[in-house]
């Protein structure tokens, strides 16, 4: 099928702004965005400039606005959008150019959550055992793939660069329930912050947007909920 694509251009030694450019590209129904992105790249226009890696929705490298909404450009399908295709860069970061996001802020509010475990102590018999029950409490939170399509669908992060982001809190997540981890209470704290888990207000636009189908807005009401009943 014949599809347009309109794809926002930016290159910051050209351009003065950002614009829009129309491509025509021939794909199956079964083609993802990602595979028409491509064609465009390889047999159209090779300046056109997008993140993409594994191309089945693991890696986390080609979010973008698709149609107006955050998505994995591997894992949509063109017969889902229609025949003419709006394509832009996650809002809320620097273009660097084209589709490519300037992301470090992104990973600085990832590493302030200190998502690695935290346990000092000797493992008793050589291993941290938990029960099935005990993993359950967190196991939504451990598929993200750190694609960034929650916090940029979040209009808390359009207007507050301080807000750590859901995907920095979904990934506190992962670990302050974690019953191995002794990090939990050093992690609410950093949550219990203006920058922190009170500045989201429940808009579910996270939720939408995660291609993993986390729960995000939940895993965020979690750790409120934790912070004001459980002892920090
Ligand atoms: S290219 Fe890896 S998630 Fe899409």
């Amino acid at each position: 099928m014949e599809v347009t694509l309109r794809i926002k251009r930016y290159n910051p030694e050209m351009d003065v702004k950002p614009h829009f450019e129309e491509y025509q590209v021939d794909v199956e129904p079964t083609d993802r965005v990602l595979d028409a992105l491509n064609q465009v790249k390889w047999y159209q226009d090779g300046t056109l400039t997008y993140r993409r890696s594994c191309a089945h929705g693991i890696c986390g490298s080609d979010a973008m606005r698709i149609n107006g909404r955050n998505r994995l450009a591997c894992k949509i399908l063109m017969k889902d959008l229609g025949r003419k295709i709006t394509i832009e860069p996650l809002i809320g970061f620097d273009v660097e150019k084209d589709l490519l996001v300037d992301m470090e802020d992104f990973f600085a509010s990832y590493r302030a959550v200190k998502p690695y475990l935290i346990a000092d102590d000797a493992p008793s018999g050589g291993e941290r055992r938990q029960s099935p029950e005990e993993r359950e409490r967190y196991d939504d939170t451990t598929k993200c793939i750190l694609c960034a399509a929650c916090t940029t669908a979040c209009p808390i992060t359009w207007t507050n660069e301080e807000f750590v982001g859901p995907a920095a809190i979904v990934n506190a997540h992962r670990f302050i329930f974690d019953s191995r981890d002794k990090g939990g209470g050093e992690r609410l704290r950093i949550l219990n912050t203006r920058s922190g888990v009170w500045r989201c207000r429940t808009v579910f636009n996270c939720t939408d947007a995660c291609p993993r189908g986390i729960k995000v807005t939940d895993a965020i009401e979690q750790v409120k909920r934790a912070l004001l009943y459980e002892e920090v």
